[in-house]
């Protein structure tokens, strides 16, 4: 029998990730994980995925440092590049906090990867690298030809986007210079159930959600994606030899109001966020391209209901003495921080 397809993943613990691995392992793969500390218990629940003991390996790696990403990729024909921050908290240096792991980071990975003679690699970029251009009209959907606004989010201090387009743009140039095979996946947020024993911050978005809090809300249209199709889309572009460039995976989309509605049909028990102000409405954005390539998300209802019965299993939406539940910075109007 053939010796199982060997593929690295950075970043192995984190949210997206877990389920990644996971779903590698599922599919025969020998999986490399990096993480930043293979003792720490917050990386414990990859060693207990089904099929780990005999094909997952950790690695001990910082993506700023090129020598431990060396060991983790050698010997990998693929590597799914998902290792970035996802602050919670609001960015005092832009430099230090998103920068330096994201564009650095990714370029210290791509590099790694040309030596290796990594046969493709795919890179988790954001819609936060798609979706905020104030110049884009507002009755045309987003595809993958629209950016991000540089500038823009300078202007907003979205220094996490700012990271995400800066990274996402220079793996493509990286790539056509160097002759490298490197696809894109820009997933908007990701809610879903986690596998990891920390809660993640696109996940609190939701959870801020159900909970309500002292932080206003925009009524805005948010896309959302399941954490499990993040992972399905991931596998799906590694595998089609015919990928190629970016892939948006947005499926869903609903404005916070009707967020609140549905979830209280669905969970009447909770107190729900009830500050929401109304604003302009963007042009939403598909993912036809992704769903051309075979890629078929769930509803958005079904994800929903297991992210609820994770937080509820996992005791995150119990009230904690004292700690009003907060937004993630990530999440609240710009001007009201
Ligand atoms: N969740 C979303 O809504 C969403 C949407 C679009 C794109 N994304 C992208 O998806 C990827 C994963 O995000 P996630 O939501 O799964 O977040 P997450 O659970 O916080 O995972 C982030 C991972 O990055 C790792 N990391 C951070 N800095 C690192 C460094 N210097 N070296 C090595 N590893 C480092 C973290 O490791 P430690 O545990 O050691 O800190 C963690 O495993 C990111 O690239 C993010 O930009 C997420």
């Amino acid at each position: 029998m053939a010796p199982p397809q060997r593929v690295c993943v950075t970043g192995g613990g984190g949210f997206i990730a877990s389920w990644l691995v996971k779903l590698l392992l599922s599919r025969g793969y020998a999986v490399h994980a990096t993480v930043r500390d293979p003792c720490d218990s917050k990386n414990a629940h990859l060693k207990q995925l089904d099929k780990a003991p005999e094909n997952l390996h950790l690695f001990k790696a910082d993506v700023l440092d090129c020598e431990t990403l060396a060991r983790a990729i050698e010997g990998c024909e693929g590597v799914f590049h998902l290792a970035t921050p996802v602050p919670e908290d609001r960015i005092i240096d832009p430099q230090a906090e998103v920068m330096a792991p994201a564009v650095k980071g990714t370029s210290n990975v791509l590099k790694v990867c040309l030596a290796a003679k990594v046969q493709k690699v795919i890179v988790l970029s954001s819609t936060a690298a798609v979706d905020f251009n104030p110049n884009w009209p507002q009755d045309r959907l987003k595809d993958e030809s629209c950016w991000s606004d540089i500038e823009f989010c300078k202007e907003n201090e979205d220094w996490y986007s700012v990271a995400k387009i800066v990274a996402e743009h220079a793996s493509f140039e990286y790539a056509q210079k160097n002759g490298l095979n490197v696809v894109t996946l820009c997933p908007t947020l990701v809610f879903g159930p986690f596998l990891q024993p920390t809660v993640n911050t696109s996940s609190k978005f939701l959870i801020y959600v159900i909970k309500g809090g002292p932080d206003i809300m925009s009524n805005k249209l948010w896309h959302m994606v399941d954490v499990r199709d993040v992972a399905n889309a991931l596998l799906l572009v590694y595998e089609k030899a015919e990928s190629s460039g970016r892939y948006i995976c947005a499926p869903n989309s609903i404005c916070t109001k009707d967020l609140v509605d549905l979830l209280k049909k669905m969970y009447p028990g909770y107190n729900y966020v009830n500050n929401i102000i109304d604003v302009d409405r963007k042009a939403p954005i598909t993912s036809q391209k992704l769903r051309d390539l075979g890629w078929e998300p769930r509803e958005l209802e079904e994800t929903l209901s297991d992210s609820v019965e994770c937080y509820e299993k996992a005791g995150v939406l119990q009230d904690s003495a004292g700690y009003p539940c907060r937004l993630p910075h990530l999440f609240r109007l710009a001007g009201d921080q």
